[in-house]
């Protein structure tokens, strides 16, 4: 039997989220379910999926590891597709203060925040980024995680920057987990640089991003687009920049002012656009039109006590959300797929079928592997969870308790 050969039968639910591409407004809705359905994963991609009845008369049993998942729902892998999970150090202090009633952004200004974080992410060696890398996808992939986006940005200067994304690479050929990267250098100004902004932004282009571009460490290229970091004609200028070079584009968008990001996303044609508290309605019209992935980041807005993202009135208004953990030592120390299903559909009014949907096929177009991964289809990666309960809707009501009981990743069983 060859690796990577899984046949799955007898699950009471497979929940395909078919499609290779972002799913919009009310097609979020579409999940597509096989009731008493199969699986058939060879050498890693999805075979055939169908009834139980049908894909056994067709496939040997004998050649394939079974699982029988009766009582069980099977659903792709999740995607979550935005995070920046390398980094040393952690900030409880923050949070405490934060509790207390400090914001985010008092405590950046007086040099607190992503500094903070950056000062030990210089001092950490790889060994070091990698053990704590490892251990932080392992959790993920008990929550059922098969690919995670991860930034550089805690280093904003030449050998941290390549440091993260150097670590984030080893790390998705050590670990089953996929690792897709994303050049975070304009997350924030470091010290070093303060008062000379253009100074700084000249020396990622010039000198940074170059290097990221050339030896392929960086899929996508991302800006911290927020008032008092990198204004709406900084971020363009470096999106520009990083689409010359042949990067894709992120930006994170109006997370705590309503700056433009929404707006920008859409003109510059981002792949996705991230946070999204205050954008505007013309942001939201301009990334429905424009078909730009709204990701949304609800653990951010409830550890920030920032209110949630219009999730509810973005679906009804055309736009493709994707939900995320943004799982970083600051704004949202969490990685917790059980809390992202909670938030979204008990405070952002999000269908329990939205939410799969933006876990899934949308994260996937996050990352523009909608082709690839984010449903069960036929010719993608055989990335597969299974809960302990025989329904989908167990997911937020189960709240904010891990149900995932086993995860397949491209046709091998990795957690169980
Ligand atoms: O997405 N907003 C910018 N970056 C992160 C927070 C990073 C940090 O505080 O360390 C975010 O919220
Ligand atoms: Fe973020």
């Amino acid at each position: 039997m060859k690796k990577g050969n899984i046949l799955i039968k007898n699950a009471s639910q497979i929940v395909t989220c078919s499609g290779n591409k972002a799913k919009f407004g009310k097609d979020m809705s579409d999940i597509h379910i096989i009731e008493n359905g199969s699986v058939v994963i060879e050498e890693g991609l999805i075979k055939a999926a169908g009834k139980t009845e049908d894909i056994l008369s067709k496939y040997d049993e004998n050649n394939y590891e079974v699982l029988n998942l009766e009582n069980k729902c099977v659903l792709p892998g999740f995607v979550d597709s935005h995070t920046h999970f390398v980094f040393g150090g952690y900030r409880e202090e923050e949070f405490s203060w934060r509790l207390k009633g400090d914001s985010y952004m008092d405590i950046m200004n007086r040099g607190g925040g992503i500094a903070n974080t950056v000062k030990a992410t210089r001092e950490a060696s790889r060994g070091e980024l990698i053990g704590l890398g490892k251990k932080r996808l392992d959790s993920m992939l008990h929550f059922g995680v098969t690919t995670v986006e991860g930034k550089s940005g805690y280093g904003l200067d030449y050998d941290t920057e390549i440091k993260q994304l150097e670590v984030m690479k080893e790390l998705n050929d050590i670990h089953p987990v996929d690792v897709v990267s994303t050049f975070l250098g304009a997350h924030a100004v470091p010290a070093e640089y303060k008062g000379k902004q253009n100074d700084y932004i000249d020396f990622m282009i010039e000198k940074v991003m170059p290097y990221v571009a050339e030896n392929e460490l960086a899929e996508f290229c991302d800006v911290f687009c927020e008032e008092g970091v990198f204004s709406v004609e900084e971020s363009r200028k470096i999106l520009l920049e990083a689409k010359e070079l042949g990067m894709k584009l992120k930006i994170h968008a109006d997370e705590i002012a309503s700056l433009g990001g929404a707006e920008l996303g859409a003109e510059l044609g981002t792949v996705s656009a991230d946070h999204l508290l205050h954008a505007s309605d013309k942001g939201i019209k301009d990334m429905a039109e424009r078909k730009v992935v709204s990701t949304l980041l609800p653990t951010t807005a409830f550890c920030l006590r920032e209110p949630f993202a219009k999730g509810r009135y973005m679906i009804d208004n055309g736009c493709g959300v994707a939900l995320a953990t943004d799982f970083n030592p600051g704004s949202g120390f969490t990685n917790s797929i059980p809390l992202i299903f909670a938030l979204s559909a008990i405070y952002m009014n999000m269908t329990i079928e939205e939410t799969i949907t933006a876990m899934t096929i949308n994260g996937a177009a996050a990352l523009d592997r909608a082709d690839t991964i984010g449903s069960i289809d036929v010719g993608k990666k055989g990335d597969l969870v299974v809960l302990e309960y025989p329904s989908y809707k167990f997911l937020p009501y189960n709240t904010g308790v891990n149900i995932v009981e086993k995860v397949i990743k491209n046709g091998v069983l990795v957690y169980s």
